[in-house]
């Protein structure tokens, strides 16, 4: 039998038995609600992390609960061995929605980021002409897709990378936001695509110039490359546009979505691509045990309604709106804060060092004392990303507690 036990009780749990390769915050999770979080003292939260961008519909939406459980009691997973009953319809459902022929379906972000390398690879060889094992990606420095070998092989981040090596060759760096040198090494008649997050989300929020994914779209089309947006965590309305690349009305090649793809409930990701490049995978190149199996496609095709029919992209732009106005009036009053940044909901604070030190991690101690969760990426930048259902009072109260949080971490240094 298993009693509630204090916070103190589960952090201990954690830290003997798990793995060493994070450092949560000293809060435990027992319950969630929209856009709050309830701790095992039943002490409540504003969530601005959202699981890193996965919970954009907000936490146990009631429609979306309802529609886990229903098909969890009908049919959970058959292997793609053979054709299942929710597949197609969310096939249908999304392509129509997002304008692509064709959807793969995967599980998590890095899964999907790595379909999507090997896509465009095959596409290289088959349709553009590269000789055999010579295909280049390029991907942009500060990139993130997750963890995998493939993955860490593209990053520019120490941390990510060290003795984990030896990495996968025939992928290219260059610089991100830099069109003259994506122009540069779109000139190798070798490459087969270019990988880029429209807004760089790990990396802390990095909005590129205004008119960069024009530009990439522009010169991945009069090179013959394979223009991939990563939107695993930009997509899905978290930037206040169904996709961020919408922001330019630019449609890559290969579009790649995650995390909100199921409103939190399940790892659902996918790729979504034309005729052309997807119809280059031939049975049994590529699959996945989980991928496309019934409960994860009724959940997905469901969280995306719902982020639809609620409106939730529109409210994302407004509140992110509120949001950067009140963040840029404290800039204005503390030269602690370097700048506030984002789209939508998916917002960042960088922060300038104080007495040699950088007070990010202690903002974030402190708002969650005063009932706000947010995590720092990097050093000194913390994103602030709520899932989109957030309202006025509700971001006014948010923003009184950073606003409190900054004051304090300043009077205390
Ligand atoms: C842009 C981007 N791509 C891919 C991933 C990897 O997703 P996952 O952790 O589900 O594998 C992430 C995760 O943060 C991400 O931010």
């Amino acid at each position: 039998m298993s009693l509630v036990q204090n916070s103190s009780y589960y952090i201990q749990l954690e830290k003997k038995f798990g793995a060493s390769n994070y450092e949560p915050l000293p809060v435990v999770l027992d319950r969630g609600e929209r856009i709050y979080l309830f701790d095992v003292e039943g002490k409540r939260y504003f969530d601005f992390l959202s699981a890193y961008s996965a919970v954009n519909q907000g936490h146990c939406h009631p429609k979306l609960i309802q529609t886990l459980v229903e098909q969890s009691q009908k049919l959970t997973l058959t292997s793609r061995a053979f054709y299942n009953s929710k597949l197609g319809e969310y096939e249908e459902y999304m392509t129509k929605l997002l304008g692509y022929q064709r959807i793969l379906p995967m599980n998590t972000g890095v899964e999907a980021a790595e379909t999507a390398v090997k896509l465009c690879r095959k596409w290289g060889y088959q349709v553009k002409g590269i000789p055999e094992n010579q295909a280049k990606i390029i991907f942009a420095s500060g990139n993130f897709w997750g963890r995998s070998l493939g993955a860490i092989s593209a990053s520019t981040d120490p941390l990510s990378r060290k003795e984990f090596g030896p990495y996968v060759p025939g992928f290219e760096i260059i610089p991100f936001n830099d069109t003259e040198a994506l122009e540069n090494s779109l000139q190798d008649p070798n490459v087969a695509g270019f990988m880029v997050e429209p807004i760089q989300g790990e990396a802390g929020v990095i909005v590129p110039n205004e008119g960069y994914l024009a530009s990439c779209r522009k010169l991945c089309k009069e090179a013959g490359v394979l223009l991939i947006f990563d939107e695993v965590q930009t997509g899905l309305g978290r930037t206040g546009k169904l996709l961020a690349g919408d922001y330019e009305s630019v449609k890559p090649d290969i579009l790649v979505l995650g995390k909100a793809l199921s409103g939190g409930i399940l790892p659902v990701s996918a790729v979504l691509s034309n005729d052309e490049v997807m119809l280059t995978l031939k049975p049994g190149e590529h699959g996945s045990t989980y991928g496309g199996n019934p409960l994860a496609c009724a959940v997905a095709k469901r969280a995306v309604e719902i982020l639809v029919e609620e409106k939730m992209t529109e409210n994302s732009y407004n509140m992110g709106e509120v949001f950067r106005e009140r963040m840029n009036i404290l800039k204005s009053k503390y030269d602690v804060l370097l700048d506030v940044r984002g789209k939508g909901l998916l917002n960042a604070i960088e922060f300038n060092e104080k007495n040699g030190k950088s007070i990010a991690k202690e903002v974030c101690k402190k708002t969650m004392e005063l009932g706000l969760l947010a995590k720092t990426t990097h050093d000194h930048t913390i994103r602030y990303a709520p899932p989109l259902v957030i309202q006025p009072q509700e971001m006014e109260e948010a923003c009184e507690i950073i606003e409190k949080a900054v004051k304090f971490c300043l009077d205390s240094m």
